[in-house]
This record gives structure tokens, sequence and C-alpha cells, in this order.
């Protein structure tokens, strides 16, 4: 593993929890943050020990409370967009993972941290949790893919609205919107992440990164429909599902290896 300032990184039953760990700065993302994002993902994705990953933030306040406003202080255009770029590259990294990434959310997700939890997989938000893009308050707009994944979660009206009115949501808000699957009390957030890793991992891994990679590729278009045929085709290369026919056949339980 490595060393990180900014996040707490540690794997437990095959879970790999990611916490943000800047809590009196309601862990804001700056630069050094999302690049250790990037890197911690990576690992969990590399390591044959690690099945799925919850990220979250630490303390009760925040899950983060947006991009590191000070480090936006004189940049120019082509800096700004460097920044964005980087920011947009490790939140995909994020959403390509093959291994399921839930969100904690446990408080603030605002900003970067509302486009954070959107780049999971899927958000678990506890009863107090915010979700907001505010960043017009600042003459800015959302950077790290808030524009695009804020549509697809909602659809243009509702993201149009919250990007342009900076207005925050509720935890209950956001479930009835879709923003999340699930609102729990702030103690059993972690436990219903946990609860719904375990089904997944009851299934194929090779069938749960197939099943990513084509909703992933959805676009409305011909594309999502191509992705869909390439990894079903893809499946059968694969001894899960070997696996997961002889077990059914046989009427016992699968013994999913992921290869
Ligand atoms: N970037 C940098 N620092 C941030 C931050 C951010 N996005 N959000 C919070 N902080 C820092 C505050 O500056 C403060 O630091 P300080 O104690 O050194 O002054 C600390 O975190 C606590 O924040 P504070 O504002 O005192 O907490 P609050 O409970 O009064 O308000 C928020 C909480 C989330 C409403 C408020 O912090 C906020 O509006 N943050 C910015 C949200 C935002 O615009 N995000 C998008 C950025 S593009």
């Amino acid at each position: 593993m490595s060393s990180y300032q900014n996040l707490k990184v540690e794997v437990k039953d095959g879970i790999c929890y990611i916490t943000i760990n800047r809590p009196d700065k309601l862990n804001a993302l700056n630069r050094q943050t999302v690049q250790e994002l990037g890197i911690a993902i990576k690992q969990a994705k590399d390591d044959s020990s690690v099945f799925s990953v919850i990220l979250t933030g630490e303390g009760p306040k925040a899950f983060a409370a947006g991009a590191d406003i000070k480090e936006f202080m004189g940049l120019s255009g082509e800096q700004g967009k460097e920044m964005a770029k980087a920011g947009q590259d490790v939140f995909q990294s994020i959403e390509d993972c093959p291994k399921p990434v839930i969100a904690a959310v446990n408080g603030f997700a605002l900003g970067g941290g509302c486009e954070l939890a959107m780049s999971c997989h899927l958000r678990i938000a506890s009863e107090n949790a915010q979700f907001g893009q505010p960043e017009v308050n600042l003459g800015l707009i959302p950077g790290y893919g808030g524009t695009q994944r804020l549509v697809r979660y909602l659809g243009k009206t509702k993201a149009l609205e919250l990007t342009l009115s900076a207005e925050r949501i509720t935890a209950a808000q956001a479930l009835q919107l879709g923003l999340v699957n699930y609102v729990v009390a702030p103690d059993a957030l972690i436990a219903k992440c946990v609860d719904l890793l375990s089904l997944i991992r009851t299934k194929s891994p090779f069938a749960v990164g197939a099943a990513i990679r084509a909703v992933n590729a959805y676009d409305g278009t011909a594309k999502g429909f191509n992705a869909e045929l390439t990894e079903f085709g893809k499946c059968f290369t694969s001894e899960d599902i070997k696996e997961g026919i002889n077990a059914f056949l046989e009427k016992r339980k699968p013994n999913f290896t992921g290869r």
C-alpha cells in the first residue's frame, strides 16, 4: 500500500475503504487528494484480494465539500482546464473500475464532492447528507464531470435547476430524484454499504465487471447497445459462466473465480 497524506486506505474482508481525510477542511479535494484518489483506486483495481471499494469522508460533517477553493486563486484559463482534466481523468477511472465502488455519503457532497459521488457506481447517503453544485456562486461551473453526470442521473431539467441555482438538496430529495440508491441513519451507513456489497460478492466478478462496462457505455445511442453485445459475448469466454451454469444445473451455489 502507498502512503497517503490526505486519504486513509484500508483493506478489510475484500473491501477497500478509501476515506478522504481532511475533516477540518470538510474533506475539500485539493490536487494532492485527487491525485491520491487516482492512486488508491488503481491499487484497489490491481489488488486481487479486493473485491470492491467503499469511498467516504472522515468525520460526521462532510463526504467532500468540493474542490479546494484556495487552489483556484490566480489560475489562468489553461491552468483551470488542466486542473479539471486531471480531476475528470481520476473520476473517470473510478467510474471505469471493474470492481463495484460505493460512495458512502456522510454529510456535504458539494461541487467536486457531488461529482465524486456521481463517479461511483452506487451511492448510499446518510440522513444528514446534502448534495449540490454550488460553483456558480464562485463564478465557475462544475469541472469534474458534473455537468454531464448530473444530466445522466437526473435528466436535463433538474440538472440545470441544480447547476444554475446552486441550491442544495437533502438526502431525501436526492433519493426521490434517483441520485442515491438508499438513505440510512448515519450510524448505519457503512453497514448498509457492506450489506449491498456482500450481495454483489455472491455474483460472478467477471459478469459484474462486464455489467459495469456495458451500463457505463450508455449514452442513448447505438454505442451502448454495441458495448452490451461485446460484453455479453465476452462472458461466454469466462470460467465463471461455466461455473454459473453448472451450479444451476447441479442445484448448488456457484463458486466463482472471476476468470
Ligand atoms: N475548499 C476549501 N476549503 C473549504 C471548502 C472548500 N470547498 N469547504 C470548506 N472549506 C473549509 C473552510 O474554509 C473552513 O476552513 P477554516 O476553518 O480554515 O476557515 C473549514 O473547511 C470549515 O468550513 P466552514 O465554512 O467553516 O463550515 P460551515 O459548516 O460553516 O459551512 C459549507 C459548510 C459546506 C456550507 C461551507 O464550507 C461551504 O460553502 N463550502 C464551499 C462549498 C463549495 O462551494 N464547493 C464547491 C467548490 S468548487
